[in-house]
């Protein structure tokens, strides 16, 4: 919005199935983080529209679109509580039961690591999770997700552990750098300059030998 003469994302179309994992893939700067902005509804677009189930995401009411449709950032935000306090964030006290909270920790993998520390879901986190690596810290806040029984899982940057069985029965629309986090998503769109230049599961990609095909031969090389 502060630069409305830019246009980011250019004549950009895709759909997504429910159920299904979708992975963005692209340059930097080439509009990825903007379409799951764009799908919170952090802004909306100058044209063009988004839709959920038919609908557009302008008719929902926006306190029921945020509990729905659940990001998870590279950088979650965990407060200087312990690992239990930290997964039933926000949740109504009365709602939070010991199963969900092992099931949702389960689901984003992180519950064999819980259990191996001295207080278990009662260890401290630190200040922003200090006490963590980039990766527990993430799967916490997927188990945080979880937990409220999202419709849609926006996740840019991926744990491939913790997607993997995330991924069963939400919709997850995945932002990937490390391209082997992907290789499992039902459809990768690649994104250039706010445009779709290749569309396709992980192998079809790699068959046509275009971009897809370079970057990951890129990284396996590097
Ligand atoms: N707040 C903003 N104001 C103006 N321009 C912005 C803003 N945020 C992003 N952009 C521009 O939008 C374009 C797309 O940015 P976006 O964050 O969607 O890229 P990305 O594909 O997620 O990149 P990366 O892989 O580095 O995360 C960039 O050219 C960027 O300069
Ligand atoms: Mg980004």
């Amino acid at each position: 919005p502060t630069r409305p003469e830019s246009a980011i994302l250019n004549e950009l179309s895709l759909n997504i199935k429910a159920g299904k994992t979708i992975a963005l893939v692209g340059p930097s700067g080439s509009g990825k983080s903007t379409i799951i902005q764009l799908v919170q509804r952090l802004y909306d677009p100058v044209s063009g529209r988004i839709t959920v189930n038919g609908y557009d995401l302008r008719d929902y009411n926006l306190s029921y679109l945020r509990r729905k449709l659940v990001p998870v950032s590279q950088e979650p935000t965990l407060f200087d509580a312990t690992i239990w306090e930290n997964i039933a964030y926000g949740l109504d006290p009365l709602e939070v039961t010991q199963e969900r909270i092992v099931g949702a920790a389960k689901l984003a993998n992180i519950h064999d690591f819980i259990i191996s520390l001295p207080k278990g879901y009662n260890e401290p986190c630190g200040e922003f999770g200090a006490q963590l690596s980039g990766g527990q810290k993430q799967r916490i806040a997927i188990a945080r997700a979880l937990i409220r029984k999202p419709s849609i899982l926006l996740l840019d940057e991926s744990v491939q552990l913790a997607l993997e069985n995330a991924a069963k029965g939400v919709t997850c629309l995945v932002i990937a750098h490390r391209l082997s986090t992907i290789q499992n998503a039902d459809e990768i769109f690649v994104i250039v300059a706010g445009q779709i230049v290749e569309r396709g599961n992980h192998n079809q990609l790699l068959q046509r030998e275009g971009l897809y095909y370079n970057m990951c031969h890129r990284q396996i090389t590097e």
